[in-house]
């Protein structure tokens, strides 16, 4: 999710975290099951391998950045591509990540790095009346060489952890195995664009927006085109001033990616668990 959507769903969480912000902060690393290291902000900023790095365009700044940074390559050690990884921010939102870009150190590629912000010079505040990007913010360098999307910059970061695909432990959510490959596609784009804040058939860690397949699926109910235009821009369709679902143009969400997207939703209408 890019940080525009990322903004509105902030909006409805409590500023408990806020003022921690800027002093030290703790990253809890859980590289295996059950084995949490605790890495301060002093511990981090210590490891040999922290850099300066400059960011020309920053997805959650929107503009240009340096930061102090550890290679997320290296503070993944240890861990195998294709592993899913999320990062949980202080107000409980989970970036779902594959680890494979993450641990990707090739010169032609783009580089994940972990920023850290440093206790005595805070970063700006992410827009009025909100908190930075800290404690901890995943930051790319040439992100554009490997086609990195604003939702791989997960900021105020207090969590990382190697988990099992979301798959293994929602088995309700993913389609039949012997499903098409544009359904399976469209489970690959739920997964990236939309499981943050939606759950299927009552599965999945988010709790933002309603499910989309228990009682109906919206491909049920939305006739014609009114689906994809309510995906494109929710306001469009229907307009009030809460609304959090955020629009998803075709740049976030390409048009084939959102043609998968849709068949994995029909797809799914078959496949209902009634809890
Ligand atoms: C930031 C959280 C968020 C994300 C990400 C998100 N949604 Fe939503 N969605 C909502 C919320 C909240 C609603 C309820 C309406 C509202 O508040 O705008 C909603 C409503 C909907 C509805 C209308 C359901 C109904 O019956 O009214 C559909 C369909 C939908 N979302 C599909 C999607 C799809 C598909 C994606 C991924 C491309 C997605 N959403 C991503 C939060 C989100």
């Amino acid at each position: 999710m890019n940080t525009a959507l990322r903004h509105l769903a902030t909006g409805m969480v409590a500023g408990c975290c806020w003022l921690a912000a800027a002093n030290a902060a703790e990253l809890h690393l859980e590289l295996a099951p059950g084995e949490v290291q605790s890495l301060s902000t002093e511990q981090l900023l210590a490891r040999p391998d922290v850099q300066t790095i400059s960011i020309p365009e920053d997805v959650a700044y929107k503009r240009a950045m340096t930061y102090r940074a550890v290679p997320m390559a290296a503070l993944l050690a240890g861990v195998v591509p294709a592993t899913p990884v999320q990062m949980v921010a202080l107000d409980g939102f989970v970036a779902e990540l594959d680890s494979t870009p993450l641990l990707n150190t090739s010169p032609g590629a783009a580089r994940a790095w972990l920023a850290i912000e440093e206790p005595g010079e805070p970063w700006p505040a992410l827009g009025p009346d909100r908190p930075s990007a800290g404690p901890f913010y995943m930051v790319w360098t040439q992100p554009e060489a490997s086609g990195i999307r604003p939702e791989q910059w997960p900021y105020q970061t207090a969590e990382v952890r190697i988990t099992t695909s979301l798959a293994e432990r929602f088995p309700a959510m993913p389609p039949a195995a012997t499903a098409d490959d544009t359904v399976q596609r469209g489970w690959k784009a739920f997964q990236v664009h939309c499981v943050v804040c939606h759950t299927v058939n009552r599965q999945g860690a988010a709790a933002m927006g309603p499910d989309l397949n228990v009682p109906h699926n919206p491909t049920e109910y939305f006739a014609g085109d009114f689906l994809r235009q309510y995906i494109r821009d929710p306001a469009a369709l229907r307009h009030w001033p809460q609304g959090t679902m955020p629009a998803f143009d075709a740049n976030i969400l390409p048009d084939d990616e959102l043609d998968d997207l849709l068949a994995y939703l029909k797809h799914m209408a078959g496949r209902k668990v009634m809890p």
